[in-house]
């Protein structure tokens, strides 16, 4: 069943250009339109949208972390994040016209199946983004956009969360449509810039991994990581100090690197692994320069630096210890990359310390009770 791989963490995360591939296919029809799955939705109501609030939990909630920079980007409509139990219990502001988006790998994780009935309960429409067939979620949903990431067996989720990001962008994209937010050569163009990705996705698997395997060598008794990152950096660094606690039991934090000199920089120490997602260099991104002065910050307190840049960045050569490269992409295309060698960090540092990888201890796959 794993085909070769010795894990089907291992073989999961090769399957994430073909995960993104098939999320995104089909899904223009000949006029040139985007289409979602099932739409229990009037053209009208979707329309009328005027606030969305993403649902889920960990990986899931992360995935709709990143899809909020895009939709307000493109949609022009607030976008908020939220985990589905402090959702549930919190007494939200829902209205008809408020679009609830729920994020489920498996469509059966009873927090966010809860927090979807409240929402319906309270009069809003429900969008479900989810790997399952028939699973609760979608059923109970309004409307459904599947991703075709095809089965996640391996606990800690790798190829759902691209998918999710991707199916996120094209319900962005969709909302975009409706309201002529965005000029449709411009929806084409980003349409086609994600199309892009699995081929970049699959360099990242074909160059990164023995820089990777050398990092996870150097690294494994380290006590603790921090994960830095700013904009749709800030959830790729979440979701790779998940993915490290989940399977190599390593303590980590992940934070918005902006919030460095406001309390983090503290636990920075002679040696400290600090991981950096860069964002892109090119249009003199004012966002690079921020994360590139965040690093020299810990550097001079004599930080070990593992950032995750574009493919020839130069300032990053010159402080970083390790880098993970990127190729050039999009800043709101490059989650679908950056995650992959923290994928792949987390999963050669749980074998560097000979754990299995796919059944982390005291988890479950999908966690049906609340
Ligand atoms: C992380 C992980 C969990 C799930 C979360 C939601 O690797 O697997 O954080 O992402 O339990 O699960 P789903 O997406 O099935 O609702």
């Amino acid at each position: 069943e794993k085909g070769g791989w010795d894990s089907f963490m291992d073989k999961e995360i090769h399957e994430e250009p073909a995960a993104v591939q098939r999320t995104l296919f089909g899904r223009l029809d000949d006029e040139g339109s985007i289409n979602l799955d099932e739409v229990r939705i009037d053209e009208h109501d979707f329309k009328a949208i005027d606030k969305i609030i993403v649902i889920g939990c960990g990986t899931a909630s992360y995935a709709g972390m990143v899809a909020k920079y895009a939709i307000e980007h493109w949609v022009r409509i607030p976008v908020e994040v939220e985990l589905a139990h402090e959702f549930r219990y919190r007494d939200p502001i829902l209205t008809p016209r408020t679009l609830v988006v729920a994020i489920s790998q498996s469509g059966e994780t009873m927090d966010t199946l809860m927090a979807l009935r409240h929402a319906r309960e309270q009069g809003s429409k429900v969008l479900a983004i989810c790997n399952t067939q028939g699973a609760s979620i979608p059923r109970e949903a309004d409307a459904v956009l599947y991703t075709h990431a095809g089965p996640e067996v391996a606990v800690a989720s790798t190829k759902a969360f691209v998918a999710q990001i991707t199916a996120a962008y094209i319900l962005g994209l969709y909302l975009a449509q409706l309201k002529g937010t965005v000029f449709r050569d411009e929806i084409h163009q980003t349409l086609d810039s994600l199309k892009a990705m699995p081929q970049k996705i699959q360099w990242v698997l074909d160059t990164q991994p023995p820089r990777v395997a050398r990092a996870a060598e150097h690294l494994a008794d380290a006590n603790s990581f921090l994960f830095l990152g700013r904009h749709v950096g800030y959830p790729v660094a979440l979701e790779g100090a998940l993915k490290l606690k989940e399977i190599a039991y390593t303590f980590t934090e992940g934070f918005a690197a902006g919030e460095l000199k406001h309390g983090p920089i503290a636990l920075v120490d002679e040696g400290e692994p600090v991981v950096f997602i860069v964002p892109p260099a090119r249009g003199r991104n004012i966002l690079h320069s921020k994360v590139i002065s965040g690093i020299e910050e810990v550097k001079a307190r004599g930080a070990f630096i593992i950032a995750v840049a574009e493919e020839g960045d130069k300032d990053v050569e010159r402080y970083a210890d390790i880098i993970f490269w990127r190729p050039q992409c999009p800043t709101l295309m490059s989650p679908l990359v950056d995650v992959v060698p923290l994928q792949l960090l987390a999963m050669d540092m749980a074998k560097q310390k000979g754990y299995d990888v796919d059944k982390p201890r005291n988890l479950a796959k999908s966690v049906t009770v609340e």
